[in-house]
């Protein structure tokens, strides 16, 4: 498919670092690149080679895991491994209805709108609202605000103001079992519920809440994932690694 003026496209050279772009067919500035002629990518296919002043970039369209890594960030995001198996366990898809705790810089978030999109929404719910701004604004970037929306709260107090009830609530905030009591009634019965915890002190914390919440399906676990370094003759695990992100506790609720 040809590439649309308006799109967010990113080059990305034979080293794989990316320069983002909102496409225009006309003279425009690219980030790192400065001025280009727009008009040498109308007629492109994706992942086909462009020259820019003597260098040579393939040009792509995003997926969910470059919307994430190229989010202007605050607070830490969850990574890809975190925000794919919660996507996964807590069964989100094309129409859902989820509440989140914690915008941050709104990693998870640009994660369960793509998940949601066209149909479904997404509310965050967060106390700072600087967060909550960058979070829009990284939201908007990637064209996902419009199935978006935020309060501005305490999630272990607050009056959340929805009319539905959601199909997964989603906790990135230190203790999500100070707020359960009072976002549970906004899950449906059999909706998923995730916290994401880093200490193993906080997971044991709402793992016994969910439990005394009469919610089923209780399950703790950690993603460890290590790269690969594939070289001609050699082929070893990478030496870096992130060695620790955060548990992931799901639950589901009972009726
Ligand atoms: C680690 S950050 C979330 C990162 C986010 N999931 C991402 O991927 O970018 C935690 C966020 O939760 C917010 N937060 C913590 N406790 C909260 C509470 N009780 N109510 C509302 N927001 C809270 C913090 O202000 C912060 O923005």
């Amino acid at each position: 498919m040809s590439f649309q003026e308006g799109e967010l496209v990113y080059l990305e050279d034979a080293g794989g670092k990316r320069s983002w772009m909102k496409l225009s067919f006309g003279m425009m500035k690219v980030q790192s690149l400065g001025a280009v002629d727009g008009s040498k990518f109308r007629d492109l296919e994706e992942g086909e080679k462009v020259t820019i002043v003597g260098r040579d970039y393939r040009i792509f369209r995003p997926g969910v895991l470059e919307l994430m890594e190229s989010l202007d960030r605050g607070a830490q995001i969850i990574s890809a491994k975190d925000a794919a198996t919660i996507l996964m366990h807590c069964d989100i898809k094309a129409g859902d209805k989820v509440i989140e705790v914690g915008a941050g810089s709104g990693g998870l978030t640009t994660a369960l709108l793509h998940a949601v999109a066209p149909t479904g929404q997404v509310l965050t719910l967060e106390f700072r609202e600087e967060n909550a701004v960058r979070a829009g604004k990284n939201v908007s970037r990637v064209g996902l605000h419009k199935y978006w929306s935020y309060q501005i709260g305490d999630a272990r107090d607050m009056d959340v103001d929805v009319d539905w009830k959601a199909d997964a609530l989603t906790m990135d905030m230190p203790d999500p079992w100070l707020a359960l009591g009072n976002l549970e009634g906004h899950l449906r019965s059999g909706g998923r519920l995730c916290a994401y915890v880093p200490n193993m002190n906080q997971a044991e914390s709402i793992v016994n809440a969910l439990r005394e919440h009469g919610y089923v399906d209780v399950h703790a676990l950690e993603n460890m994932q290590r790269g690969l370094e594939v070289h001609p003759g050699g082929v070893r695990p990478s030496f870096e690694m992130l060695g620790h992100t955060g548990y992931l506790i799901f639950a589901r609720k009972t009726a």
